[in-house]
């Protein structure tokens, strides 16, 4: 038996890769499944946050599938304890955690070491893999301080993909990619760039979303829960 809730932080230090979106669009792709979820805003925009309070006036209070919190990310202690609480949180199957593009915040430590699952959404332009190369590292370091506190298991997700591109030296940089990635977790499908997943809802997948995430997402999904899951229903 997993041991729930399960943790599962959106982190890069690069902007822009698609940590929010993908955060509440795994969000909305778990509540199909049957999950209880929980979706903890840690960004210093506070997207999520504000995209459900214009979810809920212009659908109501009545429907909400999972509730959305807004926490600062900046305060080591704070953190702590916060994961501390999610941890113990009752009733609930999977949190996620959407955080900051950049490692100025604190509280990210305390987050990191604490989160079960972390998602490292890319994409394979040469500044974005180099970052992404150094978060990758840093939180390597991280593992290694934390001396067998921290668990997480990466998982390493090739966001904005377009499939337009496919020029030899573009090729070249997603195989050293993903060699060089494989080494911190597992790399996943690819996800792509799509007008359709430039928004998104905090009620419900929109329209064609959740063919486009689908894949991966099963993908992540089988990886945390297994296949069998429904074994003991039987
Ligand atoms: N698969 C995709 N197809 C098309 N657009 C996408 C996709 N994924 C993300 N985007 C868009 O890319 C931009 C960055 O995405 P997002 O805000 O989720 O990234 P982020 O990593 O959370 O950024 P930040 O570090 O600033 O918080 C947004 O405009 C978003 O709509
Ligand atoms: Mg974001």
């Amino acid at each position: 038996m997993i041991q729930t809730p399960v943790i599962v932080t959106f982190a890069n230090q690069k902007g822009g890769v698609g940590k929010t979106t993908l955060c509440v669009t795994f969000a909305n792709y778990l509540v199909t499944k049957g999950k209880r979820v929980l979706v903890i805003d840690c960004d210093t925009q506070q997207s999520v946050a504000k995209c459900r309070k214009a979810d809920i006036r212009k659908y109501g209070e009545e429907h909400i599938p999972y509730d959305v919190l807004a926490y600062g990310a900046d305060d080591r202690q704070a953190m702590t304890a916060l994961m501390e609480r999610l941890r113990n949180e009752p009733g609930m199957d999977v949190v996620l955690m959407d955080s900051p593009g950049s490692l100025k915040a604190d509280g990210l430590i305390p987050m990191f070491v604490n989160s079960d699952i972390i998602i490292v959404p890319f994409h394979y332009d040469l500044v974005t893999v180099s970052s992404t190369a150094s978060f990758l590292m840093f939180t390597d370091r991280l593992r290694k301080a934390a001396a067998g506190q921290m668990k997480a298991r990466f998982f390493i997700v090739p966001n904005l993909n377009d499939g337009r591109v496919g020029k030899r030296s573009e090729l070249a940089i997603w195989e050293s990619a993903r060699e060089t990635f494989s080494n911190y977790g597992r790399v996943t499908g690819k996800i792509p760039k799509r007008a359709d997943m430039e928004r998104f809802s905090t009620m419900a997948a929109l329209d064609m979303q959740a063919g486009i995430v689908a894949s991966v997402f099963e993908e992540i999904y089988a990886d945390i829960f297994g296949n069998n899951e429904n074994q003991n229903e039987q």
